[in-house]
C-alpha cells in the first residue's frame, strides 16, 4: 500500500503546482517585440493532442524564462477555437494559417506525420520581426537564448554531421525568401524526406561551409549564415549514451527529442527508459500542471481499488463455500460446470495468459498519455495489480506465480531508473543482466500455473460430478463461487 501512498502524494503535488502556475500565469504585456520564438501547430496527425500539450509547456517555458522577444504559434485554420484561445491566455501570439499541401506526399518512404511541416516556411512571412526563432515543439528550454536574435538571415545546428537540424533555427523574415519557398514547393522541387528538413537543407545547401554562430559582445545584429553550435541543440540521444551532457562550444542551452516518436518526453512510459522525461516534466509542472489529467487518474485508481475489494470478497466467499462442503470445490470460481468442453486445460491455460496480458494492457491504454511518469506508472501498477488480484480469486491461482510479471516490472523499472549507471553502456548491460535474470523466475511461474490448471481441469470435474448427483442442478450454478 506504500505505492498507493506514494502515488496519492504525487497527485496532490500535482495538483498544488496547478493552482500555483495559475497565479505565475500572465500574458505577455507590452509594445510589440522585435523578434520571435515561434512554433507552429497542426491537426491531422494521430497525436495532435499531445503537440498542443508540448507546445503549451515549450511556450510557457519561454514566458517564465522572460525571454525578450514575442512568442507566437502559427496555428493552421482547423486547429480548434478552445486551443488557440488557451494559448492567448498563457502569453502566445496566434498567427492563424491555411495548411501548405505537401506536394511530396506520394513520393517513395513518405511520412504521413510530416504532412503540413511545410507549414513552417511561414516563419518567413512575419516579417513584423526582425529575427524568429523557428522552434519543434520537443525543444527543452534550460535557459532563455536571446543571443540567437543576433544570428544572421538563416541559421542552423548540425547534429547530424552533415545534415542540419530544422527543430530550432534562426531566419531573418523576408516576403521575397518566403516568395521563392512558396514557389519551390509548388512545383514540387526534390526533397529527400517531403519534409520541412529536406527542404530547408535543399535550400541552404552551403549552410555546413558558413562559419560558427557567436554573439557580438556589443549586441549588434549579424549579416549572413551561420551554423548554430550544439548547445542549442542537445540531442538528447547523447545524454543517453554518456548520462551526462559533455557539449563544447557555447552554453547548454536547448534539449533536443529528436528519435522515435513514441518515446517523446511527454508520455509517461518514456521514463526511465528515457531518464531525460522527468526534466521535460519538471517543466511541465511549472507551466500548465496537470489539472486535466489528475481527476481522471483519481477515478481510475478508485476503480481499481474497487475491483481489489471485489477480489477479496470473492476470494473469502469461496473459503467458506470450501470449507461448508469438500465436495463443492469449485472449478475455476465458476461454480461446478456441467459442460465436459470447459474442462480443456489448453483452452484455459490461453484465457488465463490473455487476461494476464489484459491486465497490463487495460491500465496502459487507459492511461492519459502525458502524465507525469511518477503517476502514470503509479496507477499503471495499481492497476495491474487489482486485475491480476482478479484473475487470481476468480480462477483459484497461486497469487505468487500470477504476479510474477508484475514484480518482474517493478524490477525492471528499479533497474532502469537507478542512479548507479556510471554510462549509458553500463546500464545497458545493467538491463540485460536483469532479463537473464529474470527469465527463469518467469518460467517458473508459467510451469506453476500450467500444474494448477492441469490439477484443476483433471479432478475438479469428478468432485463437481459427485455433488452435481446430489444436489438439483439449478441450485448448484446458481453458487458464484
Ligand atoms: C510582406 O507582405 C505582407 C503581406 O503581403 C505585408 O503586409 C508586409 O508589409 C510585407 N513586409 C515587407 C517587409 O515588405
Amino acid at each position: 500500500m506504500s505505492v498507493y501512498a506514494a502515488l496519492l502524494w504525487v497527485l496532490m503535488l500535482m495538483t498544488g503546482a496547478v493552482f500555483s502556475s495559475e497565479a505565475a500565469l500572465a500574458p505577455l504585456k507590452g509594445t510589440p517585440k522585435a523578434n520571435a520564438y515561434a512554433t507552429m501547430l497542426y491537426m491531422g496527425t494521430p497525436r495532435d493532442y499531445e503537440f498542443y500539450i508540448a507546445a503549451r509547456v515549450m511556450l510557457g517555458t519561454l514566458v517564465r524564462l522572460q525571454v525578450d522577444a514575442d512568442v507566437v504559434v502559427l496555428a493552421s485554420a482547423n486547429v480548434p477555437p478552445h486551443w488557440q484561445k488557451t494559448l492567448i491566455e498563457e502569453g502566445a501570439k496566434v498567427v492563424v494559417v491555411n495548411d501548405i499541401q505537401n506536394p511530396y506526399r506520394d513520393q517513395n518512404e513518405f511520412d504521413k506525420r510530416f504532412m503540413f511541416t511545410l507549414n513552417k516556411i511561414y516563419a518567413w512571412s512575419l516579417t513584423q520581426y526582425q529575427r524568429v526563432v523557428m522552434l519543434d515543439v520537443d525543444n527543452l528550454f534550460l535557459r532563455a537564448p536571446d543571443e540567437l536574435f543576433q544570428c544572421g538571415q538563416f541559421c542552423a545546428a548540425f547534429i547530424n554531421p552533415c545534415i542540419f537540424h530544422t527543430g530550432l533555427f534562426v531566419l531573418q523574415p523576408s516576403n521575397e525568401t518566403f516568395s521563392i519557398m512558396m514557389h519551390d514547393i509548388s512545383i514540387g522541387k526534390e526533397n529527400k524526406d517531403g519534409a520541412d528538413q529536406g527542404f530547408l537543407v535543399n535550400h541552404f545547401n552551403d549552410l555546413l561551409d558558413q562559419p560558427l554562430f557567436h554573439p557580438p559582445a556589443d549586441g549588434s545584429r549579424l549579416t549572413g549564415l551561420f551554423r548554430l553550435p550544439l548547445g542549442y541543440q542537445m540531442d538528447a540521444s547523447f545524454f543517453y549514451l554518456k548520462l551526462k551532457w559533455r557539449i563544447p562550444c557555447g552554453p547548454n542551452s536547448v534539449i533536443t527529442f529528436p528519435s522515435v516518436p513514441m518515446l517523446k518526453p511527454w508520455y509517461w512510459w518514456s521514463w526511465p527508459t528515457l531518464p531525460l522525461g522527468l526534466l521535460w516534466h519538471e517543466k511541465r509542472v511549472a507551466t500548465i500542471g496537470f489539472m486535466v489529467e489528475t481527476p481522471i487518474l483519481i477515478a481510475e485508481s478508485l476503480l481499481y481499488i474497487i475491483i481489489m475489494l471485489l477480489a477479496l470478497i470473492i476470494r473469502q466467499k469461496c473459503a467458506s463455500s470450501e470449507k461448508s462442503s469438500m465436495a463443492r470445490i469449485s472449478c475455476f470460481g465458476r461454480g461446478p460446470c456441467a459442460e465436459k468442453s470447459l474442462y480443456r486445460p489448453w483452452s484455459i491455460k490461453v484465457i488465463i495468459l490473455g487476461l494476464v496480458t489484459g491486465s497490463f494492457l487495460l491500465p496502459a491504454f487507459t492511461i492519459p498519455t502525458t502524465v507525469h511518469p511518477f503517476m502514470g506508472w503509479g496507477v499503471f501498477l495499481l492497476g495491474s495489480f487489482s486485475l491480476l488480484t482478479l484473475v487470481i480469486n476468480v480462477f483459484q491461482l497461486p497469487a505468487l506465480a500470477v504476479l510474477t510479471p508484475w514484480l518482474g516490472g517493478i524490477g525492471a523499472l528499479l533497474t532502469l531508473g537507478s542512479p548507479i549507471y556510471t554510462n549509458g553502456i553500463m546500464r545497458g548491460v545493467g538491463i540485460g543482466v536483469y532479463t537473464a535474470m529474470t527469465t527463469p523466475f518467469l518460467w517458473w511461474a508459467a510451469k506453476r500455473v500450467s500444474g494448477v490448471v492441469d490439477v484443476k481441469a483433471h479432478w475438479e470435474p469428478l468432485m463437481a460430478w459427485t455433488s452435481l448427483r446430489s444436489e438439483p442442478a439449478s441450485e448448484i450454478l446458481m453458487k458464484l463461487c
